[in-house]
């Protein structure tokens, strides 16, 4: 039966004194909350959630050239990485019990072209820092993007015709990438384009190819977000001309990402992801409560920014804000982050 809180539980209010001459007397209470947060053993106890480093994906930018390491301004402590040092860095993450690392790259302008044909080079950056990673820690798990913002001269996610990008030409390229990515070594295709139809495609294409093993977390609910921009910076990947509006999501649907979520998870999705995280806590909580599939949430560049920003300035104290926002989002429904953070959260988490 469930409780019922407040009076009938309560044997009855004390007298409160209303003027200073009146003497203060306890009040008959049967329920303190207090009690349980009276300790830090007591406090422990009682913890609903706790964030762990199982629970983290760390995000890399991959870079062309050898033994360089290039810091991201708009993301303090972020660097782009030649693959020999994200093969370096993937061992301390290994070592450090990071489940999973992300690979983004950073692919050099000469490179570009109008249909995002890098993408599909089997010795692109992304494979070869899978390849690395794998040589050097075969245990930990390797996420990609499958999208083609960072390979199109035009920075947009998929192929382009008269100012409008395509959806089924850019998915039958998709396919395409995703299994290039499998067939270097990657553990999880995370299509983050959001063509409609490109989950389906994508589990069709890796099944016919031997890659049924290789999951898909499908960047189920993202939406057009202005807190991608270190991201792009870092990236370079920000559209030359117009905006991501007309195939990521508008922020101010809520019961759209459900669908979106579903239709992914019919097509075979793995695990949904709902992005950018904290302002959108509520899609997650949504999510959570309406599938029971592993949810991801990305705590995304601007976010990780804003607290990098502040804490610089000393207005924050930023283990403690970094902390809270992954219990947040946590909370929220989400038992995998993505998060720049990972580092020094998994640090944080064991102090
Ligand atoms: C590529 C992609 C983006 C992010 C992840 N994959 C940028 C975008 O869609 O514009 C953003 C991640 C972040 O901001 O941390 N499609």
């Amino acid at each position: 039966m469930p409780i019922k809180f407040g009076r009938p539980l309560q044997r009855s209010v004390g007298f409160v004194p209303h003027t200073e001459t009146e003497e203060a007397q306890p009040l008959d209470l049967t329920i303190r909350l207090r009690r349980n947060r009276r300790a830090d053993w007591a406090r422990r106890m009682v913890r609903e959630h706790q964030v762990t480093t199982d629970d983290l994906i760390w995000p890399v930018f991959v870079m062309g050239g050898d033994n360089t390491r290039q810091p991201v301004p708009s993301m303090p402590s972020v660097e782009r990485l030649s693959v020999d040092q994200v093969a370096r860095e993937a061992v301390r993450a290994a070592e450090l019990k990071i489940p999973c690392i992300a690979l983004f790259p950073y692919t050099d302008p000469s490179l570009r072209d109008e249909h995002g044909s890098e993408a599909l080079n089997p010795e692109n950056l992304v494979c070869k820092a899978i390849r690395a990673i794998k040589k050097e820690v075969p245990d930990i798990g390797v996420l990609c993007d499958v999208a083609l913002d960072p390979y199109t001269s035009h920075g947009h996610d998929g192929l382009m015709r008269d100012g409008e990008i395509l959806n089924d030409e850019t998915v039958a390229v998709l396919v395409r990438q995703a299994i290039v990515q499998a067939e270097a070594g990657c553990d999880i295709i995370a299509p983050s384009d959001m063509m409609d139809g490109r989950i389906g495609a994508i589990r069709q294409g890796l099944d016919r190819n031997g890659f049924t093993h290789i999951s898909i977390m499908a960047y189920a609910a993202k939406y057009a977000s202005a807190f991608y921009g270190p991201f792009r910076d870092a990236a370079d990947s920000a559209p030359q001309f117009g905006d991501r509006r007309s195939y990521q999501m508008d922020s101010a649907n809520a019961r759209e990402a459900l669908r979106e979520v579903q239709l992914d998870l019919e097509e075979g999705a793995d695990v949904v992801m709902v992005k950018p995280a904290l302002a959108y806590l509520d899609v997650i909580r949504l999510v959570r409560d309406h599938f029971e599939v592993p949810v991801a949430a990305y705590n995304v560049s601007g976010e990780y920014s804003m607290v990098k920003a502040a804490a610089q300035k000393g207005w924050v104290e930023e283990k403690r804000i970094v902390l809270e926002i992954l219990l947040g989002i946590q909370r929220a429904g989400a038992e995998i982050i993505l998060t720049y953070h990972a580092k020094d959260a998994v640090r944080w988490l064991k102090s």
